[in-house]
């Protein structure tokens, strides 16, 4: 899919909103992916792969690369673990499933996060108690600049929360095409303590779950809080929970004693941004066809033919209104793309 006229990006975002690019291009493989970065009209070209994290302005009118690596399979194995390489194309629930049904575990309470298996490590995607970092075992990457091809060990990465070395240091430097996983062949390591999870696995009437349990049960409470972006455009959490002091939020405590947050150390902690967004009024708001979930504060619904323009003024707005109730300045998940 390559020509001169200009190709609309809509069914690319889940946002659903509309943006434009005069030059596209799918890759399949990746030596593809390498005879396409060679292609100096493609330099600044931005890379997708399911469009579950960014936000397009309407000015937007590089050039993209669609990422559509396919493949999964077992590349190592001992009695107790597997090595499984995925393409960078492959949707990330399907992996997931995937690896439940062949009864390897690790990667089950990250079950229906949307996207494709290439960005996951970008921002080391987590949820119920679960981030990929904890799988991880590491990634084939192709530099931009020169083609080549590199593998990035865990200690390479920088993982941190929502955070990798390729949302930093080596931002736009490299396009990941594999990533590889360490799981389970048995005696796997249940996370059922976050959250819900418990009490959506009694919902299940489930006393010792399996790995195919807890996916269910994440798959329930997803579900139940989390628009699908196929009837409802959006991109899930918009914002990071914001990281702060312990003294921060001991002084944050004494004002809302309910308030919710999770302890990272010492010195700092972490609050919800939904319960941030939710106390500054924004819970189910909307404003024409832009506003925040019902169900979850922390995500930013398109609720019909919104612009990008829209829903990031919107998020502005939110933003503004935590920073002047609580002093806390929120920093978006979601990649704002020009
Ligand atoms: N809360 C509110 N109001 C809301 C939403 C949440 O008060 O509108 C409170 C809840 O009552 C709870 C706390 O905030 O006490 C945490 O809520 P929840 O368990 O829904 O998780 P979260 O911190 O809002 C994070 C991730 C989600 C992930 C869930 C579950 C981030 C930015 N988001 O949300 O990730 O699914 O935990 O692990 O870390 C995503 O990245 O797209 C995403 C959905």
């Amino acid at each position: 899919m390559e020509g001169k006229k200009m190709i609309s990006l809509k069914e690319f975002n889940t946002f659903g909103v509309q943006a434009t690019t005069p030059l596209f291009n799918e890759v399949k493989t990746s030596l593809a992916l390498q005879e396409v970065i060679k292609n100096k009209n493609y330099d600044n070209a931005l890379i997708i792969g399911g469009g579950s994290n960014i936000l397009l302005l309407e000015e937007f009118s590089r050039p993209v690369i669609k990422i559509s690596i396919p493949g999964i399979r077992i590349i190592n194995e001992s009695d107790n673990m597997a090595v499984v390489s995925a393409g960078a194309g492959v949707v990330w629930h399907d992996l997931v499933m995937w690896c439940v049904t062949n009864n390897l575990g690790g990667i089950e309470n990250l079950s229906l996060i949307p996207g494709l298996v290439g960005a996951a490590p970008i921002q080391n995607i987590g949820a119920y108690g679960v981030e990929l970092s904890d799988v991880f075992f590491n990634v084939v990457a192709i530099h931009r600049k020169t083609g080549h091809s590199r593998i990035f060990e865990a200690e390479d990465c920088a993982f941190g929360y929502r955070d990798s070395v390729f949302k930093q240091e080596l931002k736009d430097e490299y396009i990941i095409t594999t990533v590889r996983l360490s799981l389970t062949k048995k005696n796997h390591v249940l996370n059922t303590s976050y959250g819900n999870i418990k009490e959506s696995l009694d919902e299940m009437k489930v006393k010792n779950p399996t790995i195919d349990d807890i996916a269910k049960a994440v798959i329930r409470i997803r579900r139940s809080k989390l628009p699908d972006p196929k009837s409802l455009g959006n991109a899930g959490s918009f914002f990071k929970n914001p990281i702060v002091t312990q003294t921060e939020t001991k002084h944050l405590l004494e004002q809302y004693p309910n308030m919710p947050y999770y302890s990272i150390d010492d010195t700092f902690g972490k609050i919800p941004a939904g319960w941030l967004i939710e106390q500054a009024g924004f819970k189910g708001a909307k404003n024409g066809n832009v506003g925040m979930h019902t169900n979850q504060a922390l995500v930013l619904v398109n609720y019909g033919n919104a612009t990008g323009a829209s829903l990031w003024e919107y998020a502005k707005k939110v933003m503004a209104s935590v920073k002047e109730k609580f002093g806390i300045e929120l920093e978006t998940e979601v990649n704002i793309i020009l």
